[in-house]
């Protein structure tokens, strides 16, 4: 029997009230010695385990004998085995499991890239190259993410940052941070909820969510989602029925929508070739190459079939077509979209509507100034995240003339390649009044629905926070051409 099996374990701690008279300081003595036989002799960390005092058949003295003799080598190894066992316990962390799977999902996504991967491996290949893609070579596309990418900042320090304040105001209203959802065509295809998602994680985070003339969810559905004080905006594409636009314009002013965004870049639509190549159909066509795009991603199939269809719902009962059956993209824009849409329609446009009117897809210093002579509040930056004209230049490399030229008649707002928040404080320092940001909320919504777009704009705020106090800017208005360095071309 070896010596372990013979221990016994007393009860009792030095310290411990029951203990008799005497017995305290003969326990303590051996309090201290069973420590000793736990290191070298049994290599059993008994003390440590057990908040307990071992002692061999309550005999002290087989105790002593015990530690007189001195270790064995298996009580060495056993012992060393245990040193590091005890090392190894101190430096792990053992997180607790996570039972609900979104949150698992979301605890592993860091930053808009891990969004981006979680949606292309939930989402159907065509859906994903739908958000994802852009028109050509999308040289735009990635010019987009680079020019943010290539400026580097010029941080001060010793400014005091204890606190730093991301809240702004746009088109007079004031903003958590400022940064606006752009207006997305087919939000639900990413996730069945859509734009009502959007909306409500918008809010939440304190920033304008703007709806799609595209959308899958009406002006109304998204007006009635929208909790006290939600700012909406409504993006407006020309139809040739002018009457159409103009029913949607009153209908967003009956819902209490504050601005309307005229979308300007798009007179034809662009070529977006990943969409050609795979004869993506809004909605999603089931032929031989989606249903098995779909098998793969019984998820995504599943909540698609099992949601109400997706249409354009703010064209429902129109002569123009809701999209119930399925359309290209392309054929449904060309037929149905004006491409003689001039300034003559600003004008129109400003005849009908009384709140402020942002032109979305400006793209020289020549309109913008065009724009300001208009009398617009804003105008944004934008190529449509480099899904139209393939070569367009990016709007981040736009701002620094742009801001010169009429930064002192209407706001700037830079849209496209927005991928982090410190993408957002080097916008707002070259003079944006806010970004725009669309890929965001969809891939948010790809991989993780309403409470990934919660995650999204919850890190892009800190994020913008984070790089404010990094550059010693403690509000936006401290932000300034100063704190970035654009690279010389
Ligand atoms: C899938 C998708 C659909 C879009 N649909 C519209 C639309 O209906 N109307 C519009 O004005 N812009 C639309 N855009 C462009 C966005 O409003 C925005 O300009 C663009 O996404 C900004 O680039 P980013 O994705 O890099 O942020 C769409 C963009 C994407 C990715």
């Amino acid at each position: 029997m070896s010596e372990l099996e013979t221990l016994t374990p007393v009860e009792t701690l030095p310290s411990d009230p029951e203990l008799e008279d005497g017995d305290h300081d003969r326990f303590s003595h051996y309090a201290r010695k069973a420590d000793i036989v736990e290191s070298t002799v049994t290599g059993r960390p008994i003390v440590a385990l057990c908040g307990k005092v071992w002692v061999p058949n309550r005999d002290p003295d087989r105790l002593a004998e015990v530690v007189a003799s001195g270790p064995t080598s298996a009580a060495k190894d056993r012992t060393r085995l245990m040193g590091m066992l005890r090392t190894l316990r101190s430096v792990v962390r053992l997180r607790r499991s996570e039972l609900d799977r979104t949150a698992r999902r979301l605890r592993g996504a860091a930053n808009l890239d891990d969004l981006r991967r979680l949606a292309k491996k939930r989402l159907p290949g065509g859906v994903f190259d739908y958000i994802d893609g852009g028109a050509e070579d999308e040289l735009t596309l990635d010019r987009n993410v680079r020019s943010f990418r290539e400026a580097e900042f010029r941080p001060r320090v010793l400014r005091d940052m204890g606190a730093v304040d991301t809240s702004s105001m746009l088109l007079g209203r004031p903003l958590a941070f400022p940064f606006v959802t752009a207006p997305t065509g087919f939000p639900r295809i990413a996730d069945p909820e859509g734009e009502l998602a959007v909306v409500r994680a918008a809010a939440r985070a304190g920033v304008p969510f703007t709806l799609s003339t595209m959308g899958t969810r009406s002006i109304e559905e998204c007006a009635e989602v929208a909790p006290e004080g939600a700012r909406l905006w409504f993006q407006v594409y020309t139809w040739r029925d002018r009457s159409l636009v103009q029913e949607m314009v009153e209908r967003s002013a009956a819902a209490g929508y504050e601005a309307l965004v005229l979308t300007v870049d798009t007179a034809v639509l662009g070529r977006r070739e990943r969409d050609v190549r795979r004869g993506f159909t809004l909605p999603p066509e089931i032929g031989p190459g989606t249903f098995l795009d779909g098998m793969l991603h019984p998820g995504w199939t599943w909540r698609f079939l099992r949601s109400e269809p997706i249409r354009f719902s703010n064209v429902v009962g129109s002569s123009v077509g809701d999209g119930s059956d399925a359309v290209s993209l392309a054929e449904y824009m060309t037929t149905q979209f004006d491409p003689g849409l001039s300034w003559r329609d600003v004008e129109w446009l400003q005849s009908i509507w009384d709140g402020p009117i942002v032109l979305k897809g400006i793209q020289t210093v020549a309109d913008a100034r065009l724009a300001a002579d208009a009398g617009v509040a804003a105008i944004a930056l934008s190529n449509h995240g480099g899904r139209q004209l393939d070569g367009a230049p990016a709007p981040f490399d736009l701002l620094p003339e742009v801001v010169d030229a009429v930064g002192h008649r209407l706001e700037v707002i830079c849209d496209g390649g927005v991928r982090r928040g410190s993408d957002v404080v080097k916008a707002c320092a070259l003079g944006a009044a806010a970004v725009m940001a669309g890929r965001a909320h969809l891939y948010a919504l790809g991989a993780a629905g309403e409470r990934g777009v919660d995650h999204m704009l919850e890190f892009m705020q800190a994020g913008a926070a984070r790089t404010m106090a990094l550059c010693g800017a403690a509000t936006v208005a401290d932000l300034d051409p100063t704190l970035v360095r654009l690279p010389s071309r």
